[in-house]
């Protein structure tokens, strides 16, 4: 869910809505909004899209105030209706509370206040906060923030809260464990949200909370304690991109043009990481070369497109770094037993450091005294903050749901650690690691060229758009790439789409393969012989069973033709880089499919950018 709050000298109500939509990739079920003005609380919520809500506000407009707060929603507790959608409110219509996460005793504390003669008329976990913030409210002497703190020790689970109260008409707080809230200090006004992108038109100033902190927003400042009211200490930070960023800079979608920067966005992650002589500079990770060369097994953990990334990291790391390593899921992670030493080092990926699947797996980690190092795009989020170090990707703000720049920018990143750790630990590739080094700083042209040639993929893939399936085939790191463009098309375009290893096929799932069915196949370069001649023969044998054959292969491989209907081309790479210009040709595939069935690839149904619950 997406979260602001608002106070300062200016309507509320626009400030809020507009930072709305900046935060809609978090969650599009419905979206509401709370002002005051002359002493009362006015709301105003609809299900579905934002659109919705500025539809019926334009019908219906609330009274001008220059307090307010709003919530855009991803379902947990109740469908998503008007009645489910934020902000809830008390009895007395005094109060109202916005909420992102889950509050996991709300049952028990729903059944103490139905005792207590509350009514409450959702089917959320979030309208007790309202309720309970209405009897702590006479006991904290009419402090809203100190009702908050009482509240907040009696809630167990993940929330963010955020509320205003029509007696205390200066004042908006916030309350934050583990979903993200952050401050956005102005001159005059002050502002909270989920990620900054919803005040970036404002200010550029912000403050990051802490775990377990409540804040409470003033025109003239801000006051941020703990849960038990001590004074908190809090980090300021200035953000170094700006809302141009944050738009869509002519094109329909954010993913179009996020899909376009990924050779500027490639580019950016390696930028002043590769030294004069050419040996890498890691330093900002925050591991000391002496630690990293204690560092005896790997495993990633990472949830989605993440975990994909995850998945090429492997074939890197084992390869360049001489380490085991191992990918797992990351909701997966902790309900097992894995084996977890200091030598251990976890590496967890995650564009939005929020993830709470990710988040969970990291906290595991931790405990069993593994070292946790974060790949990650948003600064200052969660995960690294609870992470030993940290690798940022330079992706800057992506705000289209599918995952397409960021993927690229956590490729770049686990190869500069995997690339880092051979160069650190010594490892027998030296030449080849001081080679890829060279290699990766030519990616954004290769990806560029990429991007030059996409037309005909855009013509095959509205020509596929009445289909109902289409299958991905892969080998080595072509495998998660297969798993990646399945991914994309499943999300965007709603259509069954599976990605398989091409050796696998064999095993049962080629019973799937039916006349004109598209199977997509990731030929690896020929320098790979063994690899590539193996793929070469899986195609023949979907062939022969009637599929229509898409193949991704590099310029100049003549040997795939006679048995291709299509041939996409990419530029030839050492097969451990081939990701980055393999998996650009399926996002586009996927967004083209999808807008020619109609869909709106920013926010596909169902979906949410950042899922900060378990
Ligand atoms: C959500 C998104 C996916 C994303 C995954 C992991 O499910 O819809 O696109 O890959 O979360 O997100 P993260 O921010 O941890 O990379």
């Amino acid at each position: 869910c997406g979260i602001v709050g608002y106070v300062g000298n200016r309507p509320a109500l626009d400030i809020v809505v507009e930072g709305l939509a900046r935060l809609e990739y978090r969650g599009y079920d419905s979206a509401g909004v709370a002002v005051l003005a002359d002493g009362k609380l006015a709301t105003a919520k609809r299900a579905g899209k934002l659109v919705n809500l500025r539809g019926a506000l334009e019908q219906d407009p609330l009274p001008d105030g220059t307090v307010g707060i709003g919530h855009t929603r991803w379902a947990t507790h109740g469908p998503p209706n008007d009645r489910n959608a934020h902000p809830h409110t008390d009895c007395a219509g005094a109060v109202a509370v916005v909420h992102n996460g889950i509050i996991e005793n709300f049952a028990r504390l729903r059944a103490e206040l139905d005792e207590g003669g509350h009514a409450l008329d959702s089917d959320t976990d979030t309208e007790v906060v309202a309720h309970l913030l209405e009897d702590e409210l006479p006991r904290a002497g009419g402090d809203l923030a100190e009702a908050m703190r009482r509240v907040c020790r009696r809630l167990e689970g993940a929330f963010t809260l955020v509320a205003v109260h029509a007696d205390d008409p200066d004042v908006v707080v916030g309350a934050r464990r583990n979903s993200p809230l952050v401050v956005g200090v102005g001159d005059g006004q002050n502002f909270l949200a989920s990620d900054v992108a919803a005040f970036i038109a404002h200010t550029r100033d912000a403050i990051e909370l802490g775990q377990d902190q409540v804040v409470e927003l003033r025109r003239d400042g801000v006051t941020v304690t703990d849960f038990d009211g001590r004074p908190a200490e809090t980090r300021r930070y200035h953000v170094d991109w700006d809302v141009s960023a944050a738009e869509k800079g002519g094109y329909d979608y954010f993913m179009l043009k996020e899909i376009a920067e990924q050779p500027r966005a490639v580019a950016d992650t390696l930028l002043g990481r590769i030294g004069a002589d050419g040996s890498l500079v890691l330093d900002e990770m925050r591991l000391t070369d002496e630690q990293l060369r204690e560092i005896d097994k790997i495993i990633i953990v990472a949830c989605g497109t993440a975990y994909h990334a995850g998945l090429i990291a492997k074939y890197a790391i084992e390869h360049w770094a001489g380490l085991p390593c191992e990918v797992e899921l990351a909701s997966e992670f902790r309900y097992r037993d894995p084996i977890l030493t200091r030598t251990t080092l976890v590496i967890a990926i995650s564009q939005s450091g929020e993830t709470m699947d990710t988040l969970m797996a990291v906290r595991h980690a931790r405990e069993q005294h593994a070292r946790v190092l974060a790949v990650c795009n948003v600064n200052g989020s969660t995960i690294p903050r609870e992470c030993d170090g940290v690798l940022y990707t330079h992706a800057g703000p992506e705000v289209g749901v599918a995952a397409t720049k960021t993927f690229l920018t956590q490729l770049v990143a686990v190869y500069l650690i995997a690339l880092y750790l051979a160069q650190v630990r010594g490892t027998k590739w030296g030449d080849e690691v001081f080679a890829m080094v060279q290699l990766l700083e030519r990616m954004p042209e290769k990806v560029e060229k990429v991007l030059e040639t996409m037309e005909p993929v855009r013509e095959l893939a509205r020509s596929l758009a009445g289909g109902h399936c289409v299958l991905f085939l892969g080998r080595h790191v072509g495998f998660p790439v297969a798993l990646e463009g399945a991914l994309k098309l499943k999300e965007l375009a709603y259509m069954h789409a599976e990605g398989f290893a091409a050796g696998e096929l064999k095993h049962g799932p080629i019973a799937l393969i039916e006349k004109d069915l598209p199977v997509v196949v990731v030929v690896p370069p020929r320098a790979r012989a063994v690899l590539h001649d193996k793929i070469v023969s899986n195609i023949q044998e979907i062939r022969a069973r009637g599929a229509r054959t898409i193949v991704i292969a590099e310029e100049g491989d003549a040997s795939v033709e006679p048995y291709a209907d299509t041939v996409i081309r990419v530029p030839a790479v050492p097969t451990l880089l081939q990701p980055l210009v393999t998996t650009v040709p399926l996002q586009v595939f996927a967004c083209e499919l999808a807008t020619a069935k109609g869909h709106d690839v920013d926010q596909p149904r169902n979906l949410a950018k950042s899922v900060t619950v378990e």
